[in-house]
């Protein structure tokens, strides 16, 4: 399975987000992380709709959206339609979360389940014959830039050998205080798919960052 970063926006510099892109892009970038932030599932509002629209008429790579709101069912059409390619709904927001991944499936776009660091991976059973990707949150969500929660690594194994027990497919996504320390822990533990925002878009040269993640990603490849 191959391996893939998805680098977070939420930490990119706004007044240059068409730049960054386009430089990442050529890094060979396959998917961007987008944040969605509502000031009530999460203590901080970032980025909606108007911005996915315009992301989609910029790239063609992956927008793997990250819906950090609460009773994001009311919603789904909208970000479909905006252009989302993947659909992250938290576990802990949703009260219906098979319709809704179920919905997300109809408008032809990728399901994917989130879990916040303490809730348990077994928790997302009954819905992985529904999904394309379980994102496991590393940190607590609303804010980049936090330290990595080692005890979420739980979460990727248990995920991980169910996956191989079931014969299953779904990637398994890693988010929160991925850095060149922390992301081989996650690679080792069964991740496929490594979020990663501050660590490529705040330190220095951005092409850089991202040969430093490539690099690691070779060994587990
Ligand atoms: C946090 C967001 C993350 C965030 C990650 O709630 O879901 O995607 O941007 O940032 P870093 O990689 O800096 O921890
Ligand atoms: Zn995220």
């Amino acid at each position: 399975m191959s391996l893939i970063l998805s680098p977070s926006l939420l930490s990119a510099d706004f007044t240059k987000l068409g730049e960054q892109i386009r430089i990442m892009e050529k890094c060979g970038t396959k998917y961007f992380h987008v944040d969605v932030m509502d000031g009530i599932f999460v203590p901080n509002i970032s980025i909606g709709i108007p911005v996915i629209k315009s992301l989609r008429g910029f790239t063609d790579r992956v927008l793997d959206v990250h819906l950090m709101i609460d009773r994001p069912e009311r919603y789904i059409e909208a970000f479909a339609n905006a252009g989302s390619d993947i659909i992250n709904i938290h576990i802990e927001a949703c009260s219906c979360v098979e319709e809704t991944l179920k919905k997300i499936r109809e408008l032809g776009k990728s399901p994917a389940l989130t879990i916040k660091p303490k809730t348990s991976w077994k928790e997302t059973i009954p819905y992985l014959h529904l999904v394309d990707m379980v994102l496991v949150m590393s940190v607590e969500p609303g804010f980049g830039g936090q330290s990595f929660i080692e005890s979420t690594l739980e979460n990727v194994k248990g995920l991980y050998s169910y996956k191989q027990k079931n014969d299953l497919s779904y990637d398994i996504e890693i988010d929160g205080g991925i850095n060149k320390d922390t992301l081989p822990k996650a690679l080792e533990a069964g991740v496929n798919i490594a979020v990663a925002g501050s660590a490529i878009l705040s330190k220095g040269s951005i092409e850089d960052r991202i040969a430093e993640f490539n690099e690691i990603f070779k060994h587990y490849e």
